[in-house]
């Protein structure tokens, strides 16, 4: 499929010769037609913004890309993140790398989540290039939130229209927390400066499509119910979230980058490699505050 149709009469702009291949039914696409480190006109932008909104996980394959290009190319997209709780390179503080060492038991991104929804403006989304790979695995899943969301039924989403959830950053990077490495730049202590509030649903900034924004990572309650309502929704949310047709998945190979798009998808990096390392780098771009 040709991302952008070429107008008659018109001069072929890089954008056109994009194109991009399906690898699941609700999202995710291999984009090819594009050098991640060189091509950066505001009409490729353009195009890669349309289509992360509609795709959501856009792939691209034999990138080669340095800490210094990956961070201009994500600054073609928008201002970049910085993560509070994780070390960033220490060349490029707007960089981060996620090593997993032959030895580690703790896995980076291993679990389902939304990156930093505990932020009162979560990031838009995340551009992730394989830099070492080990021999097999270390793959990363995708669900897509928006199609989740339009499974739903009209009365379950009647009911979570107007229901907010309370994100905190404690659960990973607390004391004790589930992604607490050596490498943190701090400890998040619950009710500090990780919490924040978003709707259930969040509509989309670029669409307006809808999309179930609640995560195991971060989300650790419903605000306005019982902890007993509020952990037996959640659990169905989370269930129903990931359930496998609405799901994508990565198998890296080295030069491959992906983008995805924060506001629709959860992510969850496996870790079955156990023995050998992965290197991947990332960068992050910094997004807006969810609405409804
Ligand atoms: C992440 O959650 O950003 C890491 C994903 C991965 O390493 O596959």
């Amino acid at each position: 499929m040709v991302m952008s149709g070429l107008r008659e009469g018109a001069a072929a702009s890089p954008a056109d010769q994009l194109t991009t291949t399906p690898i699941a039914g609700h999202l995710g696409v291999e984009v090819e037609g594009i050098d991640l480190g060189s091509d950066h006109s505001p009409e490729i932008t353009h195009a890669l913004r349309s289509a992360l909104a509609k795709h959501q996980v856009l792939v691209f394959r034999d990138q080669s890309l340095t800490p210094e290009s990956q961070q201009r190319f994500g600054e073609s997209l928008g201002s970049l993140g910085r993560h509070p709780y994780v070390e960033p390179n220490a060349a490029h503080p707007d960089v981060v790398d996620i090593i997993t060492n032959p030895d580690d038991t703790s896995n980076f991104g291993g679990g389902w989540h939304t990156d930093v929804t505990f932020l009162a403006e979560p990031d838009l989304g995340s551009i992730l290039y394989a830099v070492d790979l080990p021999p097999y695995g270390g793959d990363t899943l995708f669900a897509s939130q928006a199609a989740a969301y339009d499974a739903l039924s009209e009365t379950m989403k009647g009911m979570l229209d107007g229901l907010h959830a309370v994100h905190s950053a404690s659960l990973q990077y607390g004391a004790g927390g589930y992604s607490t490495k050596a490498s943190a730049v701090a400890t998040a202590a619950a009710g500090e400066e990780g919490d924040s509030v978003h709707p259930v649903v969040i509509s989309h900034p670029d669409t307006g499509r809808r999309a179930l924004y609640v995560n195991p990572g971060f989300t650790t309650r419903i605000k306005g119910m019982r902890k007993s309502e509020s952990d037996a929704l959640l659990q169905f949310l989370f269930r129903h979230g990931v359930r496998e047709e609405f799901t994508c998945r990565v198998r890296w190979r080295p030069g491959t980058a992906v983008i995805w798009d924060n506001r629709s998808v959860m992510h969850h990096a496996l870790h079955d490699y156990a023995g050998h390392r992965r290197h991947m780098r990332r960068v992050t771009v910094r997004g807006t505050r969810p609405q409804p």
